[in-house]
């Protein structure tokens, strides 16, 4: 199941005739990732790190052969290190969303697994217990109640579970009043760090490999949303007063929880922090997914830009009127806080938008606005999702485009028949 390997063209945005003809053999729905413009995102995220390795969030590309072919990529194109050989940093490891999908993953050779997020699954628990394997995935905890339920899963016997410590990055600028961050962890400060590790390191079932703090106020809030632009500079204040104190607070709890363990791992950030999180010495690699697909949202951050790679292609199929075009499908809705941004985009043609009225529609989907004129029945509508992985929990394959061909078709997640989140 390899990826046709890409030429590392610069990525430009297509035209639809372009797409149009490169996709003239398939029928929609199909969804698609132009990999000219996913390697350039690539780049792109490498050249924020600054050789700092980024380790690749699953969640967000949620296809098995795009994760392993991004994985391949070595450091050669890596934009600060010109030349640089096979093995140095670039892209390293997973960071995985489910523990079932991190043993499937493991399974078929991926051995650098950071499981982002508490599992309560005892099956899964089992049988990472029975796995027999030099680096299992690691385990997120933020509460001896985890490690609790951990131990009565795992038993007694085994190798030692190795488990990483979640720390809570949010900002607190009224103390506990006022809270601008994601409801996570209640692991906050160096003290209470230190006392998780103390008690993971009393444990003997547990190692304590690694610790990770996500800064989602930082790293997924756009500074540019969309109607909104006098809340723009109160947001780049919020984020620049944030990151500094993040930066001290991290430090501090790193050198807490190193009195009681040596730990190697120090994972932070997201596609849209990777500029800020390189920059505190402390942090030995960076999360990034998001930005290989670039979905509609990250079009909105003022420091970095991305070329969409991921889209959808939706056939039209009637004409209600001379400036509607209606699609089959499409109501493919984001995740997170409901809202206007979490809706799909039409991409291509360009000059198409979203019905206010219908939005996106579990069985159609009208589209209006200048090019809707043109569009006869059986031409295709390119869309945009809202976020990254989602979309491939609505197609069982990606199409791979590179230059000026279909180079490759691959599973997704749900082409394999895995249903995580
Ligand atoms: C723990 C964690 N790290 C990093 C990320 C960043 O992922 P992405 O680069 O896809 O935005 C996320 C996204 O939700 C996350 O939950």
């Amino acid at each position: 199941m390899a990826v046709t390997a890409a030429a590392p063209a610069l990525a430009r945005e297509r035209s639809y005739e372009e797409v149009e003809a490169i996709c003239s053999d398939l029928d929609a729905p199909f969804a698609l990732v132009d990999l000219d413009a996913m390697w350039s995102n690539a780049r792109e995220m490498l050249g924020r790190a600054q050789g700092t390795p980024i380790r690749v969030a699953s969640k967000s590309v949620r296809c098995r052969a795009l994760l392993a072919s991004i994985l391949e990529r070595d450091g050669r194109e890596h934009p600060a290190r010109p030349g640089a050989q096979r093995g140095s940093p670039g892209f390293r490891g997973l960071m995985t969303f489910t523990l079932p999908e991190s043993l499937w993953l493991h399974g078929h050779g991926f051995d650098d697994l950071l499981l982002a997020y508490p599992t309560a699954d005892r099956g899964a628990l089992a049988e990472l217990a029975r796995l027999d394997a030099e680096r299992p995935p690691i385990l997120m905890v933020d509460s001896v109640e985890q490690l609790d339920f951990i131990e009565a899963a795992t038993g007694t016997s085994g190798p030692r579970v190795r488990v990483c410590i979640d720390v809570d990055l949010s900002w607190w600028p009224l103390g506990a009043r006022l809270k601008i961050g994601v409801k996570r962890s209640p692991v906050r400060t160096p003290e209470q760090a230190r006392a998780l590790a103390a008690e993971i390191a009393r444990r003997p079932r547990f190692e304590l490999a690694a610790l990770m703090g996500y800064e989602a106020h930082i790293a997924g809030v756009v500074d540019r949303p969309l109607g909104k632009r006098i809340q723009e500079p109160v947001i780049r204040a919020i984020k620049s007063l944030s990151v500094a104190e993040i930066a001290e607070r991290r430090a501090a709890v790193v050198a807490a929880v190193r009195e009681v363990a040596e730990v190697a791992l120090v994972n932070g950030g997201g596609t849209g922090s990777i500029h800020t999180t390189r920059e505190e010495e402390v942090i030995t690699e960076i999360t990034a997914g998001s930005g290989f697909y670039a979905p509609t949202l990250f079009d909105r951050y003022s420091s970095f830009s991305l070329t969409p790679a991921a889209m959808f292609a939706m056939p039209v199929v009637r004409r209600p009127s001379g400036g509607v075009a209606t699609l089959l499908g499409g109501g493919y809705l984001a995740s997170g806080a409901a809202g206007r941004d979490r809706l799909p985009s039409p991409h291509l043609p360009s000059g198409l938008r979203l019905d206010p009225l219908e939005g996106a529609g579990e069985v159609q989907t009208p589209v209006i606005g200048a090019a809707a004129a043109s569009l006869r029945v059986g031409a295709n509508v390119y869309l945009r999702h809202a976020k990254a992985g989602e979309l491939c929990e609505r197609f069982n394959s990606l199409h791979l485009l590179s230059g000026s061909e279909i180079v490759d078709e691959v599973p997704t997640y749900r082409g394999e028949g895995r249903a995580e989140l």
